[in-house]
């Protein structure tokens, strides 16, 4: 199945943004929300931004014209999920109120409308079972903001077939996303990583070795500023799994299990895969051109990144809290 109209529902943040990147993209868009009013609210607050960042050029030219032309409300969510080929539920993020809304979508979409949730935890099984006709509903998780934020975690369910992952994966394609498909476990992948960072570094604050500000400087201008290029399987395969394995030494002394060294480092640096100096790495093999275009990249994208920041300048910082 081709997907060309679709309905949000859920207008707020994330299902507003949703409906912008899709209409910039050419698709009909509907939006729905517990009212017709709260509906038409947020068409008129997304056609106002849209016009903003138009103007601020972080919308391609013409922008606002689609969102304002292929944007509609006016429609209870029973009405406007009637006739679409593609319903996004994107509602608070709670399981009662996801699977109370995702029954109503199920029941008044047409049988083989694909519909996705937008949640950002909440594994598929739990919500499947208030979904009928469970083999077209998947988790399709855009990220904040979703205007331009590519990535969009796709995760099926026991019953969710390949045709309906494929649809989506064709609309993603056509709105300039990228979709990873990913097991049906809370959190998934991206909010699992995401947490864990801030897990660790709340720990690290509360132990006194950094201060929450410095804490974001390390990370914003040494890891973090990898980030928009590399996972971390390429950044371990880069840096060297021979160092790394060593470094996991002196984790695993200092805390034990929690921070053991990997399995899969263990097993690639007894086999001689040293990443990317000696082509054979956790992601795969280098040949040497590869290698050197890889690091050519490496070193580009880190130079364009120091000096987009130095054109933006540094971001906005909160007051100093006193409590
Ligand atoms: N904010 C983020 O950073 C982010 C990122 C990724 C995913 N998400 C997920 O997206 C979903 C929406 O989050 P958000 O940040 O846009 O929240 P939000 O509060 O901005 O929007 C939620 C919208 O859902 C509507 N709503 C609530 N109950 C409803 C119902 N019964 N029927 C119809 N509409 C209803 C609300 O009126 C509101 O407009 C959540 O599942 C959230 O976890 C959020």
């Amino acid at each position: 199945m081709t997907i060309n109209t679709v309905t949000i529902v859920g207008a707020g943040y994330m299902g507003g943004g949703i409906a912008q990147v899709l209409a910039i993209a050419g698709f009909d868009v509907a939006i729905a929300d517990v009212s017709v009013e709260n509906a038409n609210a947020s068409l008129e607050r997304l056609k106002k931004e849209a016009k903003a960042f138009e103007d601020q050029g972080l919308f391609p030219a013409g922008s606002a014209e689609l969102v304002a032309k292929n944007i509609s409300a006016g429609k209870t969510i029973e009405e406007a999920v009637a006739d679409v080929d593609f319903v996004e539920e994107a509602v608070f993020e709670r399981v009662d109120v996801k699977r109370d809304v995702l029954s109503t979508i199920s029941k008044h979409a047409r049988p083989d409308a694909i519909i996705g949730t937008n949640t950002s935890t909440i594994p598929v099984k739990e919500l499947e079972s208030a979904v009928t006709n469970p083999e077209r509903f998947l988790t399709v998780h855009f990220s904040n903001p979703a205007p331009f934020i590519p990535g969009v975690e796709l995760v099926a369910g026991e019953a969710t077939t390949q045709e309906s992952i494929d649809a989506v994966k064709e609309l993603l394609a056509r709105s300039g996303n990228q979709g990873a498909q990913v097991a049906d476990t809370p959190g998934m992948v991206l909010n699992r990583l995401q947490y864990v960072l801030l897990k660790e570094a709340t720990t690290i604050v509360e132990e006194g070795v950094a201060t929450a500000e410095d804490v974001d400087t390390i990370v914003r201008t040494t890891f973090g500023f990898r980030l928009g290029f590399f996972g971390p399987f390429a950044i371990a395969d880069q840096a060297g799994l021979d160092v790394y394995a060593n470094c996991f030494v002196t984790f695993e002394d200092a805390y034990g299990d929690r921070l053991a060294t990997p399995q899969i480092l263990k097993d690639s640096v007894a086999a001689d895969r040293k990443g990317v100096k000696n082509g054979k790495g956790l992601l795969g093999d280098y040949d040497q051109a590869t290698a050197e275009e890889l690091i050519a990249y490496r070193n580009k994208a880190y130079a364009k990144m120091s000096q987009l920041l130095a054109e933006l300048g540094p971001a906005p910082r909160a007051t100093p809290r006193n409590n």
